[in-house]
């Protein structure tokens, strides 16, 4: 018995949970497949409930799950919280204790939406990456860290802080896949400036050197790295970097693609269980209106469903349905360049109907 953990959080990530587990339930039944699955709150909708962003017992849940489905969390609501009940605290949470410190970011551009990117269609035409994140120490997680606002001049700082092990994990993860791909890997640092860089460059030489050498390495420094991404995005295959870079190249590939609201994400520990979400947020702005893209979370399920159940043929056949959805033309509103376009449970519907063919 597979156990999966939902938590929907705030704004969007309800209706596009919604849509994922609609699908996980149509395939549940076809398929009789034996997986018990829990919802709870998280984020602002379990600081409302309970006062905190994640409690004691949906953590000690997510830990017990195979895989952890996450919505989005987050909206104007909570903005003005400390930082230890904001909705990103359970995010936080959740990788570090669950030390989901391989963070998967795809980013890809189906044909037929090249021109929903605001890149030349022949400088994208073909983009496929896959960005490869430490996800549970850098800067976000370094110690010392904190705001000295009475001492003179006031003053804050973080430290950004790898050692060996982590840095070989996350090597390891991006060579592994980078041998299923094209064998390149770049990774990315500021080594010109920051000693944390230079020893990362290092250590993921070594790795390459000692079990990877048939994938080709590149290194690159991070600011170019952002560049290159807009100039010559069909360079790149593989791209490993820390937890800051990773998070602001991330977003760069992803909106190379036209919308967030079609990428996947997946963050896994050393025995594969996973959290899987979308690259979106909570979108406050269109929630509770039925148009959100689903396709994110229904593409992050069938992540889960490939990395975490080892159901590849199942993840397969969710990737090739949602392809079938864009080639016959239906679009969410993120993506429609006529004006036409399908709700949230229109798409999950389509999506559904063609998994069924
Ligand atoms: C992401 C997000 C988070 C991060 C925020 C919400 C804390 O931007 O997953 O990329 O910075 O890691
Ligand atoms: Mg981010």
């Amino acid at each position: 018995m597979h156990k999966i953990l939902a938590l929907p959080g705030d704004g969007i990530g309800n209706e596009v949970m919604n849509s994922a587990l609609d699908v996980l339930d149509f395939l549940k039944t076809r398929n009789d497949l034996s997986i018990d699955i829990s919802i709870e709150p998280i984020g602002g909708a379990s600081y409302d409930l309970n006062g905190t962003p994640i409690s004691e017992s949906v953590l000690a849940k997510a830990k017990d799950s195979d895989a952890v489905l996450f919505g989005a969390v987050g909206g104007p609501k909570w903005d003005s919280l400390e930082w230890e009940n904001r909705p990103e605290h359970a995010l936080l949470t959740l990788r570090k204790e669950l030390d989901l410190f391989a963070n998967l970011r795809p980013a890809f551009l189906f044909d037929e939406l090249l021109n929903a990117s605001n890149i030349k269609p022949d400088v994208i035409k073909g983009f496929d990456i896959m960005i490869v994140r430490e996800l549970t120490s850098g800067l976000y997680f370094g110690e010392p860290r904190g705001i000295n606002l009475d001492q003179n001049p006031p003053n804050a700082f973080n430290t950004m802080y790898y050692d060996e092990d982590q840095i070989k994990r996350i090597s390891k993860i991006a060579f592994e896949l980078a041998l299923k791909r094209t064998k390149k890997v770049c990774s990315v640092d500021k080594a010109n400036v920051l000693e944390v860089s230079k020893f990362w460059r290092n250590v993921v030489a070594e790795v390459h050197s000692s079990d990877f050498e048939v994938c080709e390495l590149s290194n690159m420094l991070a600011d170019n790295a952002a560049m290159q991404l807009i100039l010559n995005p069909n360079q790149f295959d593989v791209v490993l970097a820390s937890n800051l870079f990773g998070d602001i190249l991330s977003d760069i590939a992803a909106t190379l693609t036209g919308s967030i609201g079609m990428l996947p994400s997946a963050s896994l520990n050393d025995s594969l269980k996973g959290m899987y979400e979308p690259c979106h947020g909570s979108a406050p702005d269109i929630a509770g209106k039925g148009i959100a893209n689903p396709i994110a979370m229904i593409l992050s399920l069938a992540m889960a469903l490939r990395y975490s159940l080892n159901f590849d043929e199942l993840a397969s056949q969710i990737e090739v349905a949602i392809k079938k959805y864009i080639t016959a033309g239906f679009r969410t509103k993120d993506i429609s360049i006529d004006g036409k376009f399908l709700t949230t449970n229109e798409t999950t519907e389509k999506i559904i109907s063609f998994l069924n063919e």
